[in-house]
């Protein structure tokens, strides 16, 4: 179901999706299935290896050992699967609800891959626009602008979603021109640290006086931070996404960085 709008500003969009978001990392070499055999064969040997130690005189202590080690990889494996497949779309519906869109904004989701954001946040803007822009890298199985625009449609949103090709270090977008802009699991890709900077100077230069920009990612979210407050943003904040968006682990979190352009 869209997000509701009779009240003059959005409520959360469903988490539910009907589209096909693929899953996040690098596959380029073994696929996701690949990578799910060789686990399985490693727990199932570290399985064996439990029996082995448990039976052997003096050694059942040892048999603890690789128990715990099979256990950790198959409580990561489905952390991560979880996080990918259901975890993100839970979290972003919320952080989306919370901006309280009005319905005719005009919002950039940078990296937007096969539209996870982009078509959640399509929702919300029955009058508004939401555009998403990506170089199609790896890191997200079968990410492509018609993967995306397939989904948008699947989402009944495809009237309001426009996609282009290109850098977050380098926008093709005018001064001034999205109200908010978004973005999840993209900047740390960015090899340099002058590069993920330029981008965010990028999604500021872009963004609107009182313009919100709301940014989920894995590492260097303390830099984030601080180059925003250096270039004037205020209410700054950042923050843990919690369990939902672990990758694999507790240690492996996702952070949000949130703040407004008052200019
Ligand atoms: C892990 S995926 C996340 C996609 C989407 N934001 C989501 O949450 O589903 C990372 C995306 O960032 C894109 N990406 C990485 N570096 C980029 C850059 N410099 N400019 C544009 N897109 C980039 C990749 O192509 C990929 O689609």
């Amino acid at each position: 179901m869209l997000g509701d709008t009779s009240s003059g500003t959005t409520t959360a969009p469903s988490p539910r999706r009907r589209g096909d978001y693929g899953v996040d990392g690098d596959f380029e070499t073994v696929s996701p299935r690949g990578q799910l055999v060789v686990v399985g064969a490693i727990v199932a040997a570290l399985a064996a290896l439990t029996a082995v130690l448990a039976t052997v005189a003096d050694a059942p202590a040892f048999a603890v050992i690789p128990g715990i080690l099979a256990v950790a990889l198959v409580l990561g494996v489905t952390s991560y699967i979880h996080t990918t497949r259901v975890g993100k779309f839970v979290v972003w519906s919320r952080v989306l609800g919370d901006l309280q869109l009005r319905g005719d904004e005009e919002v950039l989701d940078l990296g937007c891959g096969r539209g996870a954001l982009l078509t959640m946040v399509a929702e919300l803007l029955p009058n508004g626009r939401a555009v998403g822009i990506d170089l199609w890298h790896a890191d997200q199985t079968g990410n492509s602008p018609e993967a995306t625009l397939r989904n948008a449609a699947l989402e009944g949103v495809a009237d309001r979603v426009e996609v282009r090709t290109g850098d977050v270090t380098r926008l093709p977008f005018d001064d001034d021109s999205f109200d908010l802009v978004i973005s999840n699991l993209v900047l740390h890709n960015i090899p340099s640290a002058a590069a993920r900077q330029a981008a965010i100077d990028e999604a500021v230069r872009v963004l609107r006086p009182g313009g919100r920009i709301v940014i989920g990612d894995l590492m260097h979210t303390k830099h984030y931070r601080a180059r925003l407050l250096e270039l004037g943003l205020t209410d700054l904040s950042r923050r843990d996404l919690g369990w939902h968006m672990w990758w694999g682990a507790p240690f492996f979190p996702t952070r949000l960085v949130t703040g407004w352009y008052r200019r």
